[in-house]
């Protein structure tokens, strides 16, 4: 079955307990069990990944893109400064969507901007967990053109 990662940066080990206005309610753990069931209907498989260490999600995206399909990023803070991020994504050289629950364009100055979605081939932010299950759906259609 095909392979798409979901990568998940700093501070998003802890939704459930992040602020629900921002973040939802969803622990990570719902997070993803919607996303692996999503895929699976779809006869995708998920591969998940979550780190607080920039070096680590660039580790996983080396190591795991030549055998998938697509990714589905949140960068968490990441999104705003990792030049480092956005060229592993580049490199990446499978199609990424990077993805939001919050709506980063309206919240602090600083939020947005993101300096990784120039290497995407989509946002979705602002919807919480729809943000991601919009990102996997264009993902299915960009992978099976
Ligand atoms: C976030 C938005 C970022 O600005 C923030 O640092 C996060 C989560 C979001 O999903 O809305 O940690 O990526």
């Amino acid at each position: 079955m095909k392979t798409i990662l979901l990568i998940h940066g700093p501070n998003l080990n802890f939704l459930g307990r992040r602020d629900p206005k921002h973040y939802g309610n969803l622990t990570l753990k719902n997070l993803e069990t919607l996303m692996k069931n999503e895929a699976k209907k779809n006869g995708f498989i998920i591969k998940s990944f979550q780190s607080n260490h920039e070096g680590e999600l660039i580790d996983f995206i080396q190591e795991n893109a030549s055998k998938a399909e697509g990714i589905i990023i949140n960068p968490g803070a990441f999104t705003h400064y990792s030049f480092a991020l956005h060229d592993a994504l580049l490199d990446a050289q499978i199609p990424a969507v990077e993805v939001h629950l919050s709506s980063i364009s309206k919240r602090e100055e600083w939020r947005k901007t993101s300096v990784t979605a120039p290497a995407c081939i989509a946002q979705f932010s602002g919807k919480k967990e729809k943000s991601y299950v919009e990102a996997l759906k264009l993902l299915f259609q960009k992978i099976s053109d």
